[in-house]
């Protein structure tokens, strides 16, 4: 079980004299400077997290590559960290693509797992020369016809596998199994390459995505079984030998201290090693082993600051409303998620009472957390509410008209904006009033 500090230690936090550093900074200051409700992230652990994983892949099977999920995150100064560790990128829109191709990415590194792509996609996609990973078999015609519009040449082609077993923290983010909107079954996969083949693709990947939040090694495990015996199968009856096998992302992370971090050296024995074995047998070919995680490297680099404004007894229980609420982090709302908070001043008293933190957001779902813990909380302290480098700021929203925080950078003590903080006329930006109106 991990000590409590040793847990906080590693997502860059620890107390000091009753006061909470992140990235070795004093967060109160930080939130008088920069004010709140700000997202703080903490370059070191995003680059210790991308190294981890590497360092695993490579002392197991050298050809390996992170393709970053860029959803969790699309940052720029984030995609640009993960480029100077040698990231590739897993994209699932044009916008995600763009944000890569601004930050100088190489486009042979990014990976487009679509879904529901429409023409304009593909245009895209083809003219930037990025990779596809197509999400069903009728896709395929409409890809054909947009290379043969645009003269491009067909090169390499991807199908994005339902291996029928998922996993994840939430329904939603489940995304395998015979209900789910996700990939292509078993029964297809043979005839979507063999239509790829007849149509003049030359080369090939095949990717797989379970879901997202999995703590369990033991889901990668099944859902592996089944996609390397598709793999094999495909392999051997169409004569493919892949460029890559990618496994998608999905690795979880401790959200709660009671939580045991994902074992990734089990991660490898059940994932990595039989792949392995089925290279060896050389019916796949030697292709790249491939991982999209996008929570595992960002989640904890991430905090938000947040300041409480009312303390609120109802009579019956207590309130801690804050200036952070679904429009600054939804996980919480959207998935009954938990992200742990701590209080930034005074720690070590010994007054512990029980606490809803609430948003300002006019909905009763705005709870950040339920039935939390902490000492004696004043209007005007200050909390950090953990975890949320990934699928953060990327979902935060401008409901109910509230401009969302800036983001801060944390690199060996220097702090930079990586993110204004929008203004009440940003959020006015784009509109129009009629003429009639007046
Ligand atoms: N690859 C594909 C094709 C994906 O769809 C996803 C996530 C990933 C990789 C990265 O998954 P990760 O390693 O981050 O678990 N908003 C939800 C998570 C939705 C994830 C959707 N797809 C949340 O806040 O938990």
């Amino acid at each position: 079980m991990t000590e409590y500090k040793e847990w906080l230690r590693n997502k860059g936090l620890d107390y000091r004299d009753g006061v909470l550093y992140f990235a070795d900074m004093n967060t109160l200051e930080l939130a008088e400077q920069y004010g709140t409700p700000i997202y703080i992230t903490d370059e070191h652990i995003i680059r210790k997290r991308y190294r981890e994983l590497k360092n695993l892949l490579d002392t197991e099977y050298k050809n390996n590559q992170i393709h970053y999920a860029v959803k969790a995150n699309s940052n720029l100064a984030i995609l640009k960290i993960l480029k100077s560790e040698g990231s590739g990128y897993d994209c699932t829109s044009q916008g995600e693509i763009f944000a890569c191709l601004k930050v100088g990415v190489d486009p042979k590194s990014i990976l487009y797992t679509g879904n529901m792509f429409t023409n304009k996609d593909f245009e895209f996609a083809v003219n930037n020369n990025i990779i596809i990973n197509l999400d069903s078999v009728s896709q395929l015609d409409r890809l054909i016809k947009v290379h043969n519009k645009l003269g491009k040449q067909k090169n390499i082609i991807s199908f994005r596998i339902n291996p029928e077993f998922g996993a994840g923290h939430h329904a939603h983010t489940i995304t395998a199994g015979k209900e789910i909107k996700f990939g292509i079954l078993e029964d297809q996969v043979l005839d979507a390459y063999k239509l790829a083949q007849n149509a003049g693709f030359k080369k090939f990947g095949i990717h797989q995505h379970i879901g997202s939040g999995i703590i369990n090694p033991k889901d990668f495990e099944k859902a592996a079984e089944n996609y390397l015996s598709i793999v094999k199968t495909l392999a051997s009856s169409l004569d493919i030998k892949f460029e890559f096998v990618d496994f998608g992302g999905g690795l979880g992370i401790p959200y709660k201290p009671e939580e045991e971090p994902l074992d990734i050296d089990i991660y490898r024995d059940m994932v990595i090693r039989p792949f392995k074995e089925i290279v060896e047998t050389g019916v796949i070919g030697t292709p790249t082993f491939k991982i999209e995680p996008g929570r595992f490297l960002c989640a904890e680099s991430t905090i938000i600051l947040t300041q409480i404004n009312t303390i609120k007894n109802n009579g019956f229980k207590l309130f801690a409303g804050i200036d952070a609420g679904f429009n600054t982090l939804i996980r919480p709302t959207m998935y009954g998620s938990y992200h742990h908070i701590e209080l930034c001043n005074k720690q070590g008293r010994e007054d512990i009472i029980e606490y809803d933190i609430a948003g300002p957001i006019c909905e009763s779902g705005d709870i950040l957390g339920r039935k939390r813990m902490l000492p004696k909380l004043e209007e005007g302290d200050i909390l950090a509410i953990l975890d949320a480098g990934a699928y953060g700021f990327a979902m935060a929203s401008s409901y109910n008209s509230r401009p969302r925080p800036g983001e801060l950078l944390i690199n060996n003590k220097s702090v930079f904006k990586i993110r204004k903080a929008e203004t009440l006329e940003n959020l006015l930006e784009g509109q129009s009033i009629p003429k009639h109106l007046g």
